[in-house]
């Protein structure tokens, strides 16, 4: 019997996972007869989960919060970027084996490039966070070949241990918002601004002209981190294209199509979002 063309997003909880409305609409599109299911995998069971998937139960999936390192221990290979990200979001069967890698760190570049391409010319980075989603945009800020990549957070040791982790720069978080000029790209990767949690107190008047204010918040979409770089008249890239863009390389490594992020996706999300 052929094996089911399926893949999934598995997560703890699920309930707001949007994968499989972007899944769900490039299988559509490319006339692809799979499908893409969420489901909520609790910590207890998901060794037999990756099981169900060497079995060739599923194509492979996506991981969300809170498995995207315990599945690094799990799997029989694990790629360099997942590696240096400490964290896994792609996982998918090859050659019999496992595999794993992350892909946030592509979402965001791929973004940024759709929509401030010469992101990649900046010499100088203001990272705002260091969680898990700043650990992706780190490395996708080295990768880009930004000479001077620097961390700053509401907790200073946080940002000082990632610096060292990633040999790049760490600065306290009331200096780099004094020191904004320094800066021709400026990345919030805070949960700051994201529903009922309040915005950092930025003020962009100290900010270069030319100057990207990225956000990797995306409900809302237009941040309060956002508007107020608008204001002081910066280039805004807004963080729905790299939820959008990490989706690709799954949907190619398991449905063998590379899709393409484009407008009509993105309006598909934003009406979801509830955003005009
Ligand atoms: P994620 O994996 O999504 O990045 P995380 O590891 O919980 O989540 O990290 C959240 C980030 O948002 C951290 O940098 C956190 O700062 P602390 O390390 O000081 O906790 C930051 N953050 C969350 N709420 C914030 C707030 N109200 N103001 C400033 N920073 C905030």
């Amino acid at each position: 019997m052929d094996k089911p063309l399926r893949a999934c997003v598995i997560g703890h909880p699920i309930v707001h996972s949007r994968s499989p409305l972007i899944h769900g609409h490039w299988l559509e599109q490319y006339g692809i007869k799979g499908a893409y299911e969420k489901l909520d995998v609790a910590p207890a069971i998901l060794a037999d989960f990756l099981s169900e998937i060497r079995l060739g139960s599923w194509l492979g999936c996506n991981v969300t919060i809170p498995h995207k390192q315990a599945v690094m221990t799990l799997v029989d290979s694990v790629a360099d970027e997942a590696r240096k990200i400490g964290a896994a979001n792609t996982l998918w069967l090859e050659d019999g084996k496992l595999k794993a890698t992350n892909t946030d760190a592509y979402g965001f570049a791929a973004n940024m490039d759709d929509f401030a391409p010469d992101w990649r010319e900046a010499q100088t980075c203001l990272i705002i966070g260091a969680g898990g989603a700043a650990r992706a945009v780190v490395h996708a800020c080295k990768e880009a070949g930004i000479s001077d990549v620097t961390i700053t957070n509401r907790t200073t040791e946080r940002a000082d241990e990632l610096a060292s982790e990633f040999s790049v720069h760490s600065v306290q978080l009331i200096e780099a918002l004094q020191n904004l000029d320094l800066y021709q790209v400026i990345i919030n990767t805070t949960s700051a601004g994201m529903g009922d949690i309040p915005p950092l107190p930025i003020n962009f008047k100290s900010a270069r002209s030319g100057t990207i204010a990225a956000d990797i918040v995306y409900a809302p979409l237009n941040t309060q981190f956002l508007l107020d770089a608008r204001t002081h008249g910066l280039r805004t890239v807004d963080g729905l294209g790299m939820l959008l863009h990490q989706a690709v390389p799954g949907f190619e490594k398991w449905f063998g199509q590379r899709p393409v992020v484009d407008t009509s996706l993105r309006r598909l999300i934003l009406d979801d979002l509830g955003e005009p």
